[in-house]
């Protein structure tokens, strides 16, 4: 093991565009820590989708980092995130992941807040205490077309320039009126950027995904990821069909490379992510009006890729847990009066994804497992299969030379 102490400035300043990262990116508790201070909890986070909280009082905790939020729908409809620490002497005050109270009461001396997150009751505490000031600290929360977004940032980036063009093209996907029909949390041993890696590039997956292959295209030029921006004249024709009926379909990017959305075909004429190739939802909460309208990809680095359908939407929430653990949190949401064994069998609507999810998991974990070893070296990526990847890459290493600050020097060995 070598004992060459290095900077993150130096990793970074050698790093060769085109080549995967070297070690200590993906494996030295250090820059991961660094990835959290200086991306995780400085952008904005997916968190969960606004119909998982339809009701005032539903809460979900998402947990990111050292962090716990407790977002909460109030009294007013108005969806709004806190940390999920009591302002007395800081206990948690939600301590399962997700639930529905009329008030949020601290488990420990009882201290009581409303949804939106003023304190109402607190015991004993003397005449001159000033309820006022002790209000839950609040988290930045931004909805958008049926996404909640958090940071943690004290000074949030602009989330409009990303809220204004998501709401174009969700605007034919009615997120606000769909449900949860089924959700799956997986650990993937691996360092997040790695779980990015493989779900920016589809060369692996004719080897490794047999059922999801029916219906994804492979081809990067198909699906938005060439590296020249290339598109196939089906990706093409595709766009023009879907635009012609109102859905915003074209291929856009971020100028920093954060985001981007397109609406791609499947293959032939299949419909949704089904074994079959045929729609999983007979009742679909979009409004475009023909079934094959393919997929609307989008992903917002650094926590979540989405897939809309024409007949559901699959979101899915990238979250680091350690330098070689994620969860991967995937949710299908379906028209909210869609009926389960009526309009959808939830195996039929799952099976796809659930087995797409584990067979990355697997090729994730060999990755991880094969830059463990001291025999690692970085190596380079297929310009025509893996644009997305050198693309996550020049976002990563642009946004961490952006954002660190000269004193974030480490010993990586
Ligand atoms: S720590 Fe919450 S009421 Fe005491
Ligand atoms: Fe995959």
């Amino acid at each position: 093991m070598s004992a060459v102490a290095h900077s993150i400035h130096e990793l970074l300043s050698r790093r060769v565009p085109g080549y995967s990262l070297e070690q200590p990116f993906y494996t030295a508790p250090d820059i991961f820590d660094l990835d959290l201070q200086n991306i995780h909890y400085k952008e904005w986070l997916f968190a969960i989708p606004a119909c998982e909280i339809p009701k005032s009082g539903d809460y979900v905790i998402y947990d990111i980092g050292a962090y716990s939020v407790v977002i909460v729908r109030g009294n007013d409809g108005v969806i709004r995130a806190f940390h999920n620490s009591c302002r007395h002497r800081g206990s948690v005050l939600c301590k399962t992941k997700k639930g529905r109270n009329p008030k949020l009461v601290c488990p420990y001396h009882q201290w009581t807040y409303d949804l939106d997150g003023k304190l109402l009751w607190a015991r004993d505490m003397g005449d001159d205490f000033d309820m006022s000031q002790y209000g839950l600290t609040v988290v930045h929360c931004r909805v958008i077309h049926g996404l909640v977004y958090i940071c943690l940032a004290d000074n949030a980036p602009d989330i409009e320039p990303f809220a204004s063009v998501a709401s174009q093209y969700l605007a034919p996907h009615d997120l606000e009126n769909s449900k949860v029909a089924f959700e799956s949390t997986i650990i993937e041993n691996a360092n997040w950027k790695l779980v990015w890696e493989n779900n920016r590039e589809c060369y692996h997956c004719a080897g490794n995904h047999p059922s999801l292959c029916r219906t994804f295209p492979e081809d990067a030029r198909a699906i938005g990821s060439s590296s020249d921006g290339a598109q196939t004249s089906e990706l093409d024709q595709h766009i023009a069909r879907c635009e012609a009926v109102g859905a915003t379909s074209a291929y856009q990017m971020s100028a920093d490379g954060e985001w981007r959305f397109v609406r791609v075909p499947l293959n032939g004429e299949a419909e949704s992510y089904t074994l079959d190739t045929k729609a999983a939802v007979s009742l679909p909460n979009s409004s475009i009006p023909f079934k094959n309208a393919g997929s609307l990809l989008k992903f917002h680095y650094p926590s979540t890729w989405n897939h809309f359908l024409s007949d559901h939407a699959l979101v899915f929430r990238v979250t680091p847990i350690s330098p070689t653990q994620t969860e991967v949190c995937t949710k299908w949401l379906v028209h909210k009066d869609a009926v389960e064994g009526r309009d959808y069998d939830i195996q039929r609507l799952t099976e796809v994804w659930l087995a797409t999810n584990a067979e990355d998991k697997e090729v994730v974990e060999n990755n991880q497992r094969g830059i463990d070893t001291p025999a690692y070296k970085v190596g380079p990526y297929s310009v025509v299969q893996e644009g997305g990847v050198i693309q996550f890459g020049n976002w990563y290493a642009s946004t961490m030379a952006d954002k660190l600050a000269p004193r974030d020097q480490l010993a990586a060995e």
